[in-house]
Formats: structure tokens, sequence, C-alpha cells
């Protein structure tokens, strides 16, 4: 593996090079709810994501409650996303061997922390904290690049207010701190914390990679960065942000075919 950064044209080539017949079938088989193929063909099929591979964690009563809690939020409403649920429990399950809080940057409802809390139960927290960052506002203007403002980035009926209220009253337990403002500012509360467990989940490049800038130090040997939506089509500008980052640190990003990037710290 290198540790140089990746020149950027590298990384264009690579995210560019998708042949446009593959295209085509995957948006026909996502038109017609991936009935274009013929029944049975996967046994997973969901979230951008259909495979003939056993996706054994659906049967763990642990991943059906963890995942049940995190859908209870509101979160992702009419969409499952099982198999990015199941790499987040891995990651958190690892990080809870290791001592450091987690840290979730973008919260939304706290989906994904209802499901981390639940996984791995209120036994995980004794010794450590469970930051809920997020601004609960609208992007700071100018922040989102073009290519995210035209994957839909933002939908207009998000309702932050409400979801903060909400967040609030779903997460009273003393071991949740929930820090609502501007990510890399808000983080100065935190980084001088040991973090074991850091999901990144806020849709926009240029703060995503101010956030892992600022808490990189803090992270301990060991301990993950989950990318939510790494590798999901018009989120290549984040891409080339983490390929840079993670080759000027000396470490690789697990690409995920869920879409998410897992970085563990060695
Ligand atoms: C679009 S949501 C993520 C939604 C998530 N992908 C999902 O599937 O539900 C992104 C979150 O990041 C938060 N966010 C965006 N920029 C932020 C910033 N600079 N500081 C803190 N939070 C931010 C937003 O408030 C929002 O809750």
């Amino acid at each position: 593996m290198s540790s140089k950064p990746i020149p950027p044209t590298t990384v264009d080539h690579l995210l560019g090079n998708i042949s446009q017949a593959v295209i085509d079938v995957l948006k026909k088989a996502a038109q017609t709810g991936w009935d274009f193929f013929p029944p049975h063909t996967f046994n997973y099929k969901q979230d951008n994501l259909a495979t003939v591979n056993n996706p054994y964690f659906l049967h763990y009563p642990s991943f059906a409650t963890a995942y049940s809690a995190g859908k209870a939020t509101g979160q992702g409403e009419g969409v499952d996303i099982k198999w990015r649920a199941h790499v987040a429990c891995w990651a958190a399950h690892n990080a809870a061997k290791l001592q450091g809080d987690f840290v979730d940057l973008g919260v939304f409802h706290g989906g994904l922390a209802a499901l981390v809390f639940s996984y791995l139960g209120p036994k995980a927290f004794k010794n450590r904290f469970y930051h809920l960052v997020d601004s609960w506002s609208d992007y700071e203007a100018g922040l989102l690049c073009e290519a995210e403002i035209n994957s839909g980035i933002k939908p207009p009926d998000y309702n932050y207010e409400d979801c903060f209220n909400e967040v609030k009253r779903n997460f009273k337990l003393p071991f949740f701190k929930i820090h609502r403002g501007q990510v890399p500012e808000i983080l100065r509360l935190i980084d001088s914390r040991p973090l074991a467990y850091i999901s990144i989940n806020m849709a926009c490049a240029a703060v995503e990679l101010a956030g892992a800038e600022r808490l990189w130090p803090s992270l301990v040997k060991g301990g993950s960065i989950l990318l939510d939506d790494f590798a999901f089509p018009g989120h290549q500008t984040q891409a080339q942000a983490f390929y840079e980052f993670a080759a000027q640190r000396g470490v690789e990003i697990l690409v995920l075919p869920t879409g998410q990037g897992l970085i563990i710290k060695n």
C-alpha cells in the first residue's frame, strides 16, 4: 500500500470508469424494484445492493432488536439499510473493546445512535460517553459542492427543529452528550477526549473532512471511522477528500459494497 496521496486524476479514473452498459442494467433493475432479475436470485436486495451472498446477520436476535430501535426513531422511514446497519454494529462492537468515547457526526433523528446503543447495551457505556453532534439546522451556504447538490443531499422537507427536540427526548441517559453546533467548531467540546468510534454522516465533503481532521489525533489505536456514504453515487468529492486524508495518514479505506467506507487507525 502506498502512503502517498493518490493523484486526483487516478481517483477520478477509478470512480468515473463504470461502463454505461452496467449503469443501464442497474438503472433498469432499480426501476423495477430489482424484479428485473428472476425471482429468488438474491438473498439481499435493498439500499442499492443486491447479492446472492448470505446476510447471516439478519438472523442475529441482537441485530433485529437493534435495527428496530434505530427504525423507531423515525429515521429513514420506508427505507431499509440493514447491511449498512450491520457494518455500523460491527465497528461499534470492535470499538467497545477499546477505551474511548463514541461520536456520531451527523445525527439527524439519531437512528444510527439508537441502533448502536441497542446492539451494545448500556454496559458498554459505563466508562464512556456517546457524543451526538449535529447542527440540526440548514447547511451553511456555499459548503455543498455542485455534485452534492445535484445528488439531492438536502431534501427541502427536512425539519431539523422537530428532529432536535426528538433527539433530546430520546437520548436522555447520562452517557449521551448532545452537542448542537457546526462541525468542526463544535468539536472543541470533545476533541480532548480519547475516541474509539467515529461515525461520519453529514453528506458534505468539506464538513466531513474538517471533522475527521479535527478528531483523528483523538482516535485511539484500533478505533474506527465509519463513513456512511463514501462510495455513494454523487459523493465523489467526499471520496476524493477521504482518499487523500487516508493516504496522508498511511491508512487504507475499506470500500464496502454498501457504499460505506471504513478506516481503522493502526
Ligand atoms: C442529510 S443528514 C444525513 C442524513 C442521513 N444520511 C440519513 O440517511 O438519514 C446530514 C446531517 O448532517 C448535519 N450537518 C450537516 N452539516 C453539518 C455541520 N457543519 N455541522 C454539524 N452537523 C451538520 C445535518 O444537520 C443533518 O442532520
